[in-house]
């Protein structure tokens, strides 16, 4: 069978799943009441030889193949049921990537060369590139041109095994380009039959025009941004980037109380390039700390006792080229609960590869594959508040699942810079890959 396009929606029909060689649903057990902290996170709950069966975009049961083709319903139903044997592959959660900045317009190609040539980060940044050098063509672009983008960086997602998509703006810094940007993740997610959650990033950096009075610019974020952004039910959350050349924890605490007095969730970038005292900020409830390349233990100590999510982002280690990659194993052996991101942007992390990050976690940080796949799956829907209907192979979830072209699942962080990924599940919609025409259903 070919797929038209990229997507083939099922939705009306059941939807079997058979003969799945190893199904990692990640249930859940009596014991978690949380986040996956610690030996939690190593737990998959493999089920050998099995199928799924997903109705109405839900997961509605989960077991052997054996006894699922044995079920009085589904043998009175079969004919109506989209059935597809899995030939013995691996099926995950799809991954729920809890952390990307996809409403941008161009590649940053000379910030890369500089890179190459020696130059920092900050460095660039200060130089007039980084963050702000992406701002003018998102200031200048149609909303449209913008959905577009973003909606590439959906497919190109979900090509690789991600169903669920945090994305924030933060290329226009106005008040009006902030919500286009917005409005351009919406426009996007409505195409795309993944999930999506949106997050108002204007306090990503000070833009040139407020470069002499950054308070004003915090200003505009609380009194003008978040109002408007939380009356038009534009985001879930409000991000800042919180760090030297940025803003400051003093910045940050202003712009969380002002997005809890519009009931929107917090979560920060964090320690990437300089260290910030987490306790204060602890009180906001955050869902997410992003990054945490410079945390103390003390720090350590304290999310340890939270729920508040570490989401560690090797991505944008690995492209600025550092030697140093966040310190999962720290975090880990102390009980902080960690999910893995890509952190896709032009700047620091163009990758749209959930497997490419669990790839580096396991070499550059020692986490094993079984915690890659926990990160990249509960621990993420947590990061985003979703636990209850992400990030695990359960009935009366959302139907969101990864099938990958291989017999155990350590070889999805293995194989790196190749696809394995044969086709998701967003939603009870089947998403292949352009071209893929593997997919038999049963007759
Ligand atoms: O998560 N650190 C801040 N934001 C992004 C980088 C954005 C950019 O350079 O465009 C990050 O790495
Ligand atoms: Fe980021």
């Amino acid at each position: 069978m070919s797929l038209p396009g990229k997507t083939r929606r099922q939705s009306h029909h059941p939807l079997l799943l058979v003969n799945i060689g190893q199904l990692l649903t990640l249930r859940s057990s009596s014991a978690d009441s949380g986040p996956r902290r610690g030996p939690a996170l190593k737990e998959l709950g493999i089920i050998e030889d099995a199928a799924v069966l997903c109705l109405g975009g839900k997961i509605v049961s989960v077991g052997k193949s054996k006894e699922a083709l044995r079920d009085p319903w589904l043998k009175k139903n079969r004919r109506n049921v989209f059935e597809i044997d899995c030939e013995r592959q691996v099926v995950l959660p799809g991954f729920v990537d809890s952390h990307t900045h996809p409403a941008f317009i161009n590649p940053r190609l000379v910030d890369f060369e500089k890179r190459i040539s020696g130059a920092t980060y900050e460095e660039i940044a200060e130089a007039g590139g980084g963050i702000r050098s992406s701002v003018e063509a998102v200031r200048k672009a149609r909303r449209s041109e913008l959905a577009e983008k973003v909606l590439e960086a959906l497919h190109e997602m979900a090509e690789q095994g991600t169903t669920t998509v945090e994305a924030k703006s933060g290329y226009g810094l106005t008040l009006e380009s902030e919500l286009k940007s917005l409005e351009a993740i919406r426009d996007a997610g409505a195409q795309w039959p993944g999930t999506i959650v949106s997050t108002l990033l204007g306090a990503h950096a000070v833009p040139k025009e407020f470069q002499s009075r950054p308070q004003d610019y915090v200003e505009l974020v609380c009194k003008e941004m978040i109002p408007q952004v939380a009356k038009r039910k534009l985001a879930q959350f409000v991000d800042v980037f919180t760090d030297r050349g940025a803003f400051t924890a003093a910045d940050t605490e202003k712009i969380f109380h002002a997005a809890q007095a519009h009931d929107l969730g917090v979560r920060a970038h964090v320690c990437q390039l300089t260290e910030t005292r987490l306790q204060p900020l602890l009180r906001y409830q955050p869902a997410s700390f992003d990054h945490l390349d410079h945390v103390d233990d003390e720090d350590i100590a304290a999310l340890a006792q939270r729920n508040t999510v570490a989401t560690l982002v090797p991505g944008a280690n690995y492209f600025l080229g550092l030697e140093k990659f966040p310190p999962a194993r720290r975090l880990i052996d102390a009980g902080v609960p960690v999910a893995l991101a890509s952190d896709f942007n032009p700047g620091s992390s163009p990758t749209p590869s959930m497997p490419f990050v669990l790839s580096l976690a396991c070499t550059h940080m020692k986490m094993s594959s079984a915690e890659t796949i926990s990160a990249a799956t509960i621990n993420g829907a947590w990061a985003l508040r979703l636990q209850d209907r992400k990030g695990s192979i359960e009935p009366g979830k959302d139907a969101d699942l990864a099938v990958f072209e291989v017999e155990d699942y350590r070889e999805v962080p293995y194989w790196f810079a190749s696809n394995r990924c044969a086709f998701t599940v967003s939603n009870g919609v089947i998403a292949a890959p352009v071209g893929f025409d593997e997919l038999k259903p049963t007759p």
